[in-house]
């Protein structure tokens, strides 16, 4: 199974930024706890990172034309704002899981919304980098589910 995860503006800071609520662990960490999951997984990830959400958007264009198997997206701050992301993500067709390290709930106001969350199979946040293994034990057990089919 091909998946790609896509991570939006300021995640590159992770380490740096707010660590009372992004934590201690650096990017690079982030990274290879992705990795490492899915090589035990047996899954091959592809992981990039953007400030940028016009690349974000020729990403995942990409991965329509790569024939990605499925896609973790954490767009960071464009979560709340960007319907450009949004169409992005309904024009694929792939199957797409939302992820935040932080609750974005239980935050300010303006971050408790994400414009992408209905065009999302499933959201996991609160939970730090272990929201992006409930992703990936999500997608590998929708890719099992349909294989049983
Ligand atoms: C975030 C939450 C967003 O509100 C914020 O802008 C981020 C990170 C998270 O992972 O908790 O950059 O997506």
């Amino acid at each position: 199974m091909n998946i790609l995860v896509i991570n939006g503006p300021n995640l590159n800071m992770l380490g740096i930024r707010e660590p009372s609520v992004y934590g201690t662990s650096t990017y690079a960490e982030l990274v290879s706890f992705i990795e490492e999951y899915s090589t035990t997984n047996n899954v091959n990830v592809e992981i990039y990172q953007s400030n940028h959400e016009g690349f974000i958007i020729d990403k995942l264009h990409e991965a329509y034309y790569k024939n990605v198997d499925a896609i973790i997206i954490n767009p960071g701050a464009y979560t709340h704002y960007s319907y450009a992301i949004r169409d992005a993500i309904s024009s694929i067709c792939i199957p797409t899981v939302e992820v935040h390290l932080s609750d974005i709930r239980k935050r300010e106001n303006w971050r408790q919304g994400s414009v992408i969350s209905d065009v999302c199979v499933k959201s996991f946040m609160g939970e730090h980098f272990k929201s992006y293994q409930n992703a990936l034990d999500y997608l590998t057990n929708l890719e099992r589910e349909n294989n049983a089919k």
